[in-house]
């Protein structure tokens, strides 16, 4: 993708401030105004800090297709219904157009899983556009979103972080209660580590939530990435010496799924 210029950076008065053709298209709306600072660049997306006045967001911006990976695991798209037959067989082809389509799905998979997930009161950073699906579009390949961290310094992961013994307990304590409150819900995270947990002021916050699956959308698919999300969760925890109990906690999250 293309990095944005520092605010100021352009060359004349009618120049877009942001490199980015969907974070400059953000910006002239009025999302937010200048441009901060980088909190991580990675192969699937960079997210950078903004300002809209002393407020500061996340903004999440997807890398361009031909960089993407994508989360391509097909069960990851299970249980997506794409009632368009075109875009729906473009998908499966994986052309151009394809790729375009599920680039914009998955953003707004990303959108309205967060809002589904504030709304039940789950820890995740709040999303800063929609709820209303015709908002959400207008983001193009851009998750903005409330920024967890203080000032301008971003939260830790918890796979980055150190953490006494005592503060470790706490945290897979936490973990493990959100993964439960999803399951609750009927959803499976899909990628649930220490990678997208964050640590904030002694709470723990989950990101990253793109490819969140319904499980009564795909149950098959669902409960195998329960069963691999309580595995990394775990498998992750033992650098801060948490030593969980997979098998104990793969059946509770299997028995806290809503039965049909
Ligand atoms: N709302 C937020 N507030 C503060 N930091 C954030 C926020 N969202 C993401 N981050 C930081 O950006 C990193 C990448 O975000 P995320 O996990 O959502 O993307 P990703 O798809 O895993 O990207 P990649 O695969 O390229 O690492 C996170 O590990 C976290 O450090
Ligand atoms: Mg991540």
């Amino acid at each position: 993708m293309t990095t944005p210029a520092p605010p100021g950076a352009a060359a004349g008065a009618d120049a877009p401030t942001f490199a980015d053709p969907d974070l400059e298209h953000l910006h002239q709306r009025g999302y937010f105004d200048s441009l901060v600072g980088l909190v991580k660049g990675g192969k699937e997306a960079t997210v950078y800090l903004v300002g809209r006045g002393e407020e500061r967001l996340a903004a999440k911006v997807y890398a361009d297709l031909e960089s993407r990976s994508f989360r391509n695991d097909a069960g990851y798209w299970a249980g997506v219904y794409v009632p368009d037959r075109r875009v729906a067989k473009a998908l499966k082809q994986r052309s151009r157009v394809g790729q375009a389509a599920q680039q914009a799905i998955w953003v707004m998979r990303e959108y309205a899983n967060l809002w589904r997930l504030v709304e039940a009161g789950l820890p995740v950073p709040r999303p800063a556009i929609g709820p209303a699906v015709s908002e959400c579009a207008e983001a193009g390949s851009v998750v903005l979103m409330e920024f967890v961290g203080h000032g301008d310094t971003p939260a830790p992961r918890l796979s980055d972080v150190r953490l006494s013994a005592a503060e470790a307990e706490a945290a897979y304590r936490q973990s493990v209660d959100l993964l439960l409150r999803l399951a609750r819900l009927g959803l499976v995270h899909g990628d649930f580590s220490t990678y997208n947990l964050l640590w904030h002021d002694g709470r723990v916050v989950l990101i990253d939530v793109p490819q969140l699956l319904e499980v009564a959308s795909a149950a098959r698919q669902a409960r195998e990435l329960l069963e691999r999300d309580v595995v990394s969760l775990v498998t992750s925890f033992r650098r801060h010496r948490v030593e969980g109990d997979a098998e104990a906690l793969r059946r509770e999250a299997l028995r806290s799924l809503p039965r049909d």
